[in-house]
């Protein structure tokens, strides 16, 4: 239903996201992680078409027959919060304090065409259908009168409004207080009709999400279903990722990764982890492709598929979601 292919996002001469490509089906849950600044928002706001100034997009993503990528502002304007919505961190600065709540979620109905009379009673449902208490007396509130919890819900009605057939979240939850949160995760896996989840916490994308993409460096390193990837990480930052989210008994954190994410444009030619990976060899110069089906990943020198073999005390780190509670 969506597939992107070669996906390529630069900022002036510096490349920022380089030849993404994956697909999404219908009903799909995928979760796209990676560390702050591995281009996951930019992978996101490229298939919205709301990139910021001076970012550009090139290659092709389609969603259904609509392509989303070098089309006229004007084409993908039809698309947003019809085709495909996204919902954002801080509900805050996205919903209009001077504005009702209900007149708010209506709004997005009429402009795409639907009569008034209908879209006010279209939001209450939608208030009702994101679990909101009362929803008619909430369509008569203004956002400072709601919760964080509520208004994130009131961001995921007005991404629900027009029927969508991908929904895209952005740490749609990181504002939030962990039981929030945990019903809110709940709520989008349920309503989602096709989600690509974007989130640092390894134990969200475990709770809501079937596949995985790991970006690092604006590159996919890996990819495939879930539990595949949690358990057995064949790329050494994976790997280093789901080691890195594991809390021992104390709640101490391990060590994370070595060394941190260099600014954009000056990861190292070649694979673009290798000089943090302390697997790596003059191989590691030259980039390696994205390989194998279902689970791919992109390393010369990858994990042994059982990681038992390798790194016994690693296991435990493969299940994050068993740490959610100490979060
Ligand atoms: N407008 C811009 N101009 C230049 N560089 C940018 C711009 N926006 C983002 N970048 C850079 O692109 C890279 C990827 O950014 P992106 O926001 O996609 O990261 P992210 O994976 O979403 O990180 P986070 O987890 O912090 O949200 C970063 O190095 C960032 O500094
Ligand atoms: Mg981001």
């Amino acid at each position: 239903m969506l597939s992107v292919d070669g996906l390529t996002v630069r900022a002036g001469d510096v490349e920022l996201v380089h030849d993404v490509s994956f697909g999404i089906a219908p009903g799909e849950r995928v979760g796209l992680i990676g560390e702050s600044g591995s281009g996951k928002s930019l992978t996101a706001l490229s298939l919205m078409g709301l990139l910021p100034e001076g970012v550009t997009a090139t290659g092709r993503a389609r969603l259904g027959e609509h392509d989303l990528v070098g089309v006229p502002e004007s084409r993908l304007k039809r698309l947003r919060g019809r085709e495909l919505s996204m919902v954002f961190q801080e509900p805050m600065t996205a919903l209009n304090p001077l504005m009702r709540i209900g007149a708010q979620v209506a709004e997005v109905m009429t402009l795409h065409g639907r009569p008034r009379d209908e879209a006010r009673a279209r939001a209450v449902e939608l208030l009702d259908r994101v679990r909101l208490p009362e929803p008619a007396q909430i369509a008569r509130s203004y956002p400072h009168q709601l919760s964080g919890g509520q208004r994130q819900r009131v961001m995921l009605a007005i991404a629900l409004a027009n029927d969508p057939s991908l929904l895209i979240c952005d740490e749609p939850t990181t504002a939030l207080d962990v039981t929030v949160q945990k019903q809110m995760l709940e709520l989008i896996a349920e309503v989602a009709p096709a989600l690509l989840f974007i989130t640092h916490d390894l134990a969200v994308v475990a709770s809501v999400c079937e596949r995985v993409i790991v970006m690092y460096g604006g590159r996919i390193v890996e990819s495939g279903p879930l539990r595949e990837v949690f358990s057995r990480p064949r790329h050494r930052y994976t790997q280093g990722l789901l080691a890195a989210s594991k809390l021992t008994p104390r709640g101490t954190r391990l060590p994370t990764i070595a060394g941190s994410v260099p600014p954009a444009g000056r990861f190292p030619a070649g694979c673009v982890f290798r000089n943090r990976c302390p697997h790596a060899t003059p191989q590691c110069e030259t980039a390696p492709d994205l390989t194998g089906d279902g689970h791919a990943y992109a390393c010369w020198h990858p994990a042994e598929e059982n990681p038992a073999q390798e790194h016994p005390a690693e296991e435990h780190a493969a299940d994050p979601a068993a740490d959610r509670a100490d979060h």
